[in-house]
């Protein structure tokens, strides 16, 4: 679908993310016909460098992680680049910014810098009239590190922009799995029916990463798992599993449903969660406390909870979320485990297995729902549990890969909502997160430590198996 033409500006263009994401996701898009004639990439930060300078930096971006190798298209999407140093806390270069602007087209600002430059950019956007009514801009996470600081970044925002202009990145929103998942509830009948506590007996929500927090410690210490990744990435996950069907595919439908999940949300009790951080390998990798430079620390490498929605819908079926750094391997995953059969006709000699729906996320994307048949042979009725398994790259296989970046900024030329966070969402998020972390951090427990390379801390056993269930394993 080729769009109109834009101006994209891009603040921390020479950033990490800029580098590893932002500019080989346009690339992409640019590559397969999606930008108009006319579009623009305009690179600022507070580098000084000119035009031909920036131009070499994005060919290196997009060599080096872009995997880009035909010169003629990287030719030209270099000619669509334009580069200004901008001062973000003062005057500098926002004039000449300006000049670049043209008028009548369409103007997306995406801020790849430390939030706590959202206010400033978002003021002098507008004060210098780079950014005009119908301008979006795009922020990156982490949006706050509690509420009273994501209610801060929103009023700043919101000083300078209206709601509709203002979009918020949660990359798991532009995975391709996260998407299904809508199209597997609501644009089928088989499931919608059976997706309550009267069929489904649990959800679990597992985000397992190998990386460590190695290069990245200082930060990640002041932010722990639930911050990370729970608050966000997994409670995104959890909204898009359990909300109601909206009365149609748009941005504010969506998106109140999602609210009315994080709403209905029980407060976490200290019981049901279980907080780990890795320790030193056997192999003498280093700790997590090695990695954040802080012998002490009590941030969380880790996190299991039992979280309850409490509506009509979901009273009695528990959402179990795990996530971790350093595990055994990298696998993102919903597994609905639905009731087992109320009424068993085969004997004792046949126990029943709950059916369980399985969607992974990554890396190895596809659907698989677990059933029970009889046991080909001659033994008798017999049952076994096979798997109805729809692995993406098999079933079809001409869909390619697309980086979860790719679609959002396209959502954001095409003003597209739909899968960025609304500012209430986000508080809400938090409001529901805030009380969790106070509790740890009044409480001074440090959290367990686990193994690098298994499954996460032996504690996060326990809090399946007093349910009398089991986690899925975590294998390579
Ligand atoms: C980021 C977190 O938002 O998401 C990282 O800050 C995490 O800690 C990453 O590793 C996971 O993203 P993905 O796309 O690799 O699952």
């Amino acid at each position: 679908i080729p769009v109109d033409s834009f101006d994209f500006v891009l603040f921390g263009a020479t950033g990490d993310l800029a580098k590893r994401k932002i500019l080989p996701s346009l690339f992409h898009r640019f590559q397969i016909g999606q930008f108009g004639d006319n579009s623009r990439i305009i690179g600022a930060s507070r580098s000084q460098m000119d035009r031909a300078g920036f131009q070499d930096h994005v060919r290196d971006a997009l060599e080096t992680y872009g995997g880009a190798t035909d010169k003629e298209a990287i030719a030209g999407f270099l000619d669509l680049l334009d580069y200004t140093p901008v001062d973000a806390k003062g005057d500098g270069g926002w004039d000449v910014l300006k000049s670049m602007l043209r008028e009548g087209e369409i103007r997306a600002f995406y801020l790849s810098v430390a939030p706590s430059l959202f206010g400033d950019i978002a003021s002098r956007l507008k004060s210098t009239g780079c950014a005009d009514d119908d301008s979006r801009i795009v922020v990156e996470k982490p949006f706050g590190h509690d509420l009273a600081s994501a209610q801060a970044l929103n009023t700043a925002l919101r000083a300078h922009f209206r709601e509709g202009q203002i979009y918020r990145i949660d990359h798991y929103l532009g995975k391709e799995t996260v998407q299904n998942l809508m199209a597997l509830r609501f644009a089928n009948s088989l499931f919608e029916p059976l997706w309550n506590s009267s069929h489904i007996d649990h959800v679990q929500i597992t985000v397992a990463e190998t990386v460590s927090t190695e290069g990245r410690g200082g930060y990640y210490d002041q932010s722990g798992a639930m911050r990370d990744m729970v608050q966000n990435h997994l409670m995104q996950l959890l909204c898009l599993t359990a909300m109601e069907p909206p009365s149609k595919f748009s941005p504010n439908a969506v998106r109140n449903e999602k609210l009315k999940v994080i709403e209905a949300l029980e407060p976490v009790q200290p019981e049901n969660i279980v907080r780990g951080q890795y320790r030193e390998s056997a192999a003498g990798g280093d700790s997590y406390r090695d990695h954040a430079g802080n012998p002490d620390s009590r941030t969380e490498s880790y996190v299991a909870m039992k979280v309850e929605v409490s509506n009509w819908r979901w009273a009695g079926t528990p959402f179990y979320l795990r996530t971790g750094k350093c595990l055994r391997t990298r696998e993102s995953e919903i597994a609905v485990f639905f009731r087992k059969p109320p009424h068993n006709i085969f004997g004792e000699d046949n126990e029943l297995d709950a059916n369980m729906l399985v969607i992974r996320l990554q890396p190895d994307e596809g659907i698989e729902l677990r059933t029970t048949i009889k046991d080909p042979g001659p033994g008798g009725m017999r049952l076994t549990g096979a798997n109805l398994d729809m692995t993406f790259a098999d079933s079809l296989p001409d869909s390619g890969s697309q980086d979860a970046y790719e679609r959002l900024i396209m959502d954001v030329i095409r003003g597209n909502q739909t899968l960025f966070m609304r500012g209430d969402e986000v508080e809400a998020a938090w409001a529901w997160a805030d009380p969790i972390i106070h509790a740890w951090e009044e409480s001074g427990q440090a959290p367990q430590q686990y193994d690098q390379g298994g499954s996460g801390p032996d504690d996060s056993l326990l809090l399946m198996h007093r349910d009398d269930r089991r986690w899925r394993p975590i294998e390579a």
